[in-house]
């Protein structure tokens, strides 16, 4: 679809001529309202005329299209809003482009060279942006754009005067793009090269028609299209070509000692190694640039002089020291729970009540309440957090990403209690473009090991510290069979899906303010991949193993790429044996989110390893099973029953009028059913569903049906703790007791 600017109000200052013009011609064409500044100078900014800015204003009119003239200097920022305020009502792009140049080499450069040219180009975008300012954060959208120029970037002879201004908007936008982020201002630098008035004199004739300012305005109308999320960009665009600036920074030396002075033949001897580019690093933000200095600091007190250590002083730039990281244990965190937090984190992995298979993870009165499996990454969650507190691990935690998940149970989950989780860094690789970590996290329960949990977190920069790029201590991903899977899941994610998965520990703001998220480069806040792996884990629990926890092994996950809210999770299985291998794409975009991954189950106790392993992909779906059971003591009190409805059928008939029909389980399964039919002919009782509709199910373990009939557990009571559940006409129910009472005696 192509991109319209309808509704909005753009804002070109130094309209009247080459790129700025072209930039108004081509806003206006697709549909935004133009204001057209243009003091009318001449190149070197003497000179007035509204002559300019008004063809411009004729040009975009005769074709229909929407604009205004404005014939104030930059330099009068307010007036210019004004325009676009009195004319249109508000203001959503403002275009800093007016310039003007006054080269001449630095030794002859006079005040006023310097001056204009500052005040055209940095304080005139400062001012007019400024004024601008205020409507874009109510409105909460803007774009704006600074031109720079690769005399600013690069240096150019004569050109001292306008290259500072140039390279000093650079750092105005970069500041803005970090303030104006929250309220959806984004401001993006460009670099252009066109053939002008300005470049005239410069380039020979030939190169100046044919680089055409419409080879440059496409890339402004995308940087200023609210679809578009790029924000503190720098680029580089001409001739129909774009590219992206960024700084390199090379991993560097630190040429200081503990307890000595620093000095400057250090400098010189490590010369070389300070301007090395090899694995060079890119920060990104102040706090990046900082990390590693601060890292330094406490790198060169900790050690006895880095200069004697080349690895270690290696180490000291990217943060990272295995050397004395590996091994270290963070202190024991505690967990504590209740049910609440099992529902919580159940909603959070996408469990409805719209599926009744659920309701044992959602509903603390159902007979067989548990905690989901994938629970067992909550408790140990909060080491994560803790590594930075880790000696030899000075990580950026801008730069953190969860990179692979493994979580192993050694016994089903309790619904409540008091956790305590052991961390300790089992490992630290060197994966040249990052370091990572693996965390091991161990969590007991009354000091017995309940599960397992290995956190591998990858630190984007932090790499090229020296070390060992794999580890026997990973658990590592497996790919699936090469073949179609054996059962696809498609499940929605709700949009607000993060917001309360979040609600299980895990407050990262990335997951629920589109501000930060922005910070990190997403369009919008992602979903935790933690979420989606327990969306994957329970699609294979309900699949291969009748939502039985107690069949859950463990699982890994590789985190590829984020899942946004409100998009649906396909999840593909292939059952290899006692491992179900999965891989999970966002169903709208096709993209794979989760790769590697596996579940591995316990076999059914009802199965011998073997006849898992054996079976074939077509027994992958299990549906609850009604099967005969011969040891259910329920049968014998429905033999009594069927007896007694033998003797006073009749009676019973007349008094209840209704057909009854029972299920009894026994470990969460359907293992029998029966009908109690007191109402057709002179009653019955049989094994088997009823063959038309009963007024009432009733559904009951083989145990507690008992405790009922012996009077220990009074139905009501079974009822409401969820033991009992009722289908149907409830009411009916009551006549119950009039079979049941009978029976007590059993
Ligand atoms: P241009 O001279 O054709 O356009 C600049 C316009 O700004 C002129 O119409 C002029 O009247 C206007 N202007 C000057 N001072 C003003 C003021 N105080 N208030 C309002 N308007 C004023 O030049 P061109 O090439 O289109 O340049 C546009 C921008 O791109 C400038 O900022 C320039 O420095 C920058 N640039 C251009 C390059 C190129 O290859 N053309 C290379 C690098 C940067």
């Amino acid at each position: 679809m192509s991109l319209s600017f309808e509704g909005r109000v753009v804002l070109v200052t130094g309209a009247g001529g080459g790129l700025g013009r072209e930039y108004a011609l081509a806003f206006a064409e697709r549909g935004a309202s133009v204001v057209v500044n243009d003091l009318g100078a001449d190149t070197k900014g003497g000179g007035k005329s509204s002559a300019a800015a008004d063809k411009v204003v004729e040009e975009i009119r005769a074709k229909g299209g929407n604009a205004v003239a404005n014939y104030d200097s930059v330099e009068d920022g307010e007036k210019l809003i004004q325009t676009a305020l009195d004319a249109f009502g508000r203001l959503d792009v403002v275009v800093n482009n007016a310039g003007i140049l006054r080269d001449r080499s630095f030794a002859r450069t006079s005040d006023l060279d310097w001056d204009l040219i500052q005040r055209v180009h940095l304080r005139g975008s400062f001012l007019v942006t400024r004024a601008a300012w205020n409507h874009m954060k109510t409105q909460k959208f803007g774009r704006i754009i600074m031109t720079a120029s690769a005399a600013g970037i690069y240096g150019n002879f004569g050109q001292a005067n306008y290259s500072a201004a140039k390279l000093g908007l650079l750092g105005l936008a970069n500041t803005l793009a970090i303030e104006g982020s929250k309220y959806n201002i984004h401001c993006n630098t460009i670099a252009p090269v066109a053939g002008s008035r300005l470049t005239e004199t410069i380039m020979p004739p030939d190169l100046v028609a044919s680089l055409k300012s419409e080879y440059v305005a496409p890339l402004v109308l995308w940087l200023c299209h609210d679809q578009c999320q790029e924000n503190g960009g720098l680029f580089e665009v001409g001739a129909g070509w774009i590219g992206k600036l960024r700084w390199e920074r090379s991993q560097g030396r630190t040429v200081r000692q503990k307890d000595q002075p620093m000095n400057v033949e250090a400098v010189r001897d490590q010369w070389d190694k300070i301007c090395d580019f090899t694995d060079a690093t890119k920060p990104s933000s102040v706090q990046e640039s900082l990390s590693s200095m601060v890292a330094v600091l406490s790198q060169v007190e900790s050690e006895e002089g880095v200069d004697a250590n080349p690895t270690a002083a290696v180490a000291s730039t990217s943060g990272i020291n295995p050397a004395m990281a590996v091994g270290q244990k963070m202190e024991a965190t505690t967990f504590s729970f209740t049910h609440t937090q099992c529902i919580l984190y159940a909603l959070g992995v996408g469990m409805s009540t719209k599926d009744p298979d659920h309701l044992r993870f959602l509903y603390e009165g159902d007979p067989d309440f548990s905690c989901l499996p994938t629970f067992g990454v909550i408790p140990s969650q909060a080491a994560m957090m803790n590594l930075a507190s880790i000696p030899g691990l000075n990580i950026d935690f801008t730069q953190v990403l969860h990179g692979e998940q493994y979580l192993e149970l050694y016994k089903p989950l309790p619904t409540s209690g008091e956790l305590t989780s052991q961390a300790t860094i089992a490992d630290v690789l060197d994966k040249g473009s990052g370091a990572l970590i693996l965390l091991d996290v161990s969590t007991y329960s009354d000091g017995e090991l309940l599960c397992f949990n290995q956190f591998s977190v990858f630190v984007v920069g932090a790499g090229g510290f020296g070390g060992k790029r794999s580890s026997d201590k990973a658990k590592v991903a497996a790919s699936p069979p090469q073949r179609a899977p054996d059962a696809v899941v498609i499940d929605s994610t709700t949009r607000d899906q993060a917001a309360l998965y979040r609600l299980s520990g895990d407050w990262n703001p990335l997951h629920i303010d589109p501000s930060f998220a922005a910070m990190g480069g997403f369009k919008a806040p992602i979903l935790h991949g933690l979420c989606s792996f327990g969306f994957a884990a329970r699609h294979v629990l309900k699949h291969f193993a009748d939502n039985d926890p107690s069949r859950f092994k463990a699982i890994k996950v590789r985190f590829v790429k984020p899942v946004l809210p409100g998009q649906s999770l396909q999840t593909e299985m292939w059952k290899e044996g006692n491992r179900i291998h999965i891989q999970c794409k966002v169903k709208e975009t096709d993209a794979v989110v989760l790769s590697g991954a596996y579940v591995d189950l316990h076999p059914a106790s009802d199965e011998s390893p073997e006849s898992l392993s054996q079976a074939s992909s077509s027994t992958i779906l299990h549906f609850p099973m009604i099967r005969f059971c011969p040891g259910l003591q329920s049968e014998l009190v429905f033999a009594e029953i069927g007896r007694r409805v033998k003797d006073l059928g009749s009676e019973l008939v007349k008094k209840v009028n209704a057909v009854f029909g029972w299920e009894i389980t026994k470990d969460g399964k359907t293992m029998a059913q029966w009908t109690i039919d007191l109402k057709n002919g002179s009653g019955c009782v049989h094994e088997g569903p009823f063959s038309g509709k009963t007024d009432v199910t009733l559904t009951v373990s083989d145990e507690d049906f008992m405790e009922v009939v012996q009077g220990k557990l009074n139905p009501q009571k079974a009822f409401f703790s969820g033991k009992l559940k009722v289908r149907g006409n409830i009411m009916l129910s009551q006549k119950l007791e009039v079979i049941l009472k009978d029976h007590a005696k059993l």
